[in-house]
């Protein structure tokens, strides 16, 4: 066989890719020839399954980070600090309380590996975001699964139950994904203080921007009253900055010198000026909450006219019944220009669907009028 020049590779793998695109573009053409209602072209899906928010970055974000383009040639250290410093600030703890981490999702891995490694016991609900079980499994650690119950809430009667002398970590999802329920502020502190007694207590607050519950409270308090607690929180949800990777965890300081040795690489300068910057935005943070109400009123509206059952949410998504066979009704939506989230065994009847734009949330009710017409 004649070995493939530099030059050949290039041209060979251009036709691969033009080839392929072309291939993407006449099935997406096809299938929107198919629908009497054309969605935005250039967007011809409504992308409500990862619950993202549309409307990052603010504007404020965008030009703090093109401000920084030219020093991306230098490592990012000398940023870390004015960031730690705000989040800090924003948490009413000290610097060395708080782990930068790529998105929530590495602060979840590191606390499942730091915790979990070889045969520690961790507790979690189901169904939940289960990125920390499923890493610390990888390493050896042993799950135990809670159901949720009959009203999608926390069992938390049964979790604390579960606790015994391996367990290493107890998982608490604040509001839950997929079910977008709360816990009630005085269950939620007593579970986290005794449970904290016995194990670490670690609290995915990845959506407790959008609790309109007025003075709920972050477990962030447990941490300062020195509690064996974690907190997760992210910048993809609020702060629209999904892509980005930024999110951090706030622990006590031990705890927190034990995570970041697990951390596998460190943030980059455009994720933490990014971040720093929206912290400061008050602005986009107030818009991010209002047009999130606008959208899940909208859904809302769309399930009650359509008689479906949902979850009222404390987040930027709902839980609902669509009434059939979850693999085919996201076919369907997906054929009317919907993308909806993925199934959540065990709860496989339930369809999850984010807030999106204004625009999207109308091609998400002609696409479920159609459906059920
Ligand atoms: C409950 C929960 N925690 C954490 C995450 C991870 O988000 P990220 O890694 O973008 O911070 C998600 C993402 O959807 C989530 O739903």
């Amino acid at each position: 066989m004649q070995p493939v020049s530099r030059r050949d590779w290039l041209r060979l793998s251009g036709l691969a890719l033009a080839s392929l695109s072309l291939q993407q573009k006449l099935s997406a053409t096809e299938s929107l020839a198919e629908q009497p209602f054309m969605p935005l072209p250039g967007n011809p899906m409504a992308r409500l399954s990862s619950n993202e928010n549309p409307y990052g970055p603010s504007e404020r974000v965008k030009k703090a980070i093109i401000d920084k383009m030219d020093v991306v040639c230098r490592y990012p250290f000398s940023y870390q600090d004015e960031l730690l410093q705000a989040i800090a600030d924003w948490e009413g703890v000290s610097k060395d309380h708080i782990v930068l981490t790529a998105g929530s999702t590495e602060g979840l891995k590191i606390a499942g590996l730091t915790l979990g490694w070889k045969g520690g016991e961790i507790i979690a609900p189901d169904p939940t975001f289960n990125s920390l079980m499923v890493y610390a499994e990888q390493f050896g650690a042993k799950i135990h699964k809670i159901p949720v119950t009959p009203s999608l809430d926390h069992d938390l009667v049964g979790m604390a139950a579960k606790i015994n002398e391996n367990t290493k970590l107890i998982f608490v999802c604040n509001p839950n994904n997929p079910t977008g329920t709360l816990i009630p502020e005085n269950d939620l502190r007593s579970f986290c203080k005794q449970a904290a007694e016995k194990t670490t207590v670690f609290v995915d607050e990845a959506y407790f921007d959008f609790i309109t519950t007025p003075d709920y409270p972050s477990m962030v308090e447990l941490v300062k009253q020195g509690l064996n607690v974690i907190v997760s929180r992210t910048f993809s949800k609020v702060y629209g900055l999904a892509g980005l990777r930024m999110g951090y965890l706030v622990a006590n300081p031990v705890m927190a010198s034990k995570l970041i040795a697990n951390r596998v690489a460190f943030v980059g300068t455009v994720g933490m000026v990014a971040a720093k910057e929206a912290l400061a935005d008050k602005a986009f943070y107030a818009f991010s909450l209002l047009k999130n109400k606008e959208a899940k009123d909208h859904i809302y509206a769309t399930l009650d006219s359509l008689g479906l059952v949902y979850m009222p949410s404390h987040t930027n998504f709902v839980f609902f019944k669509p009434k059939k066979e979850l693999g085919a009704f996201n076919k369907e939506l997906e054929k009317w220009g919907v993308q909806a989230g993925r199934p959540f065994p065990p709860l496989i009847e339930w369809s999850r669907i984010s807030t999106g734009t204004m625009e999207e949330m109308q091609q998400f009710r002609i696409a479920m009028q159609k459906i059920y017409s």
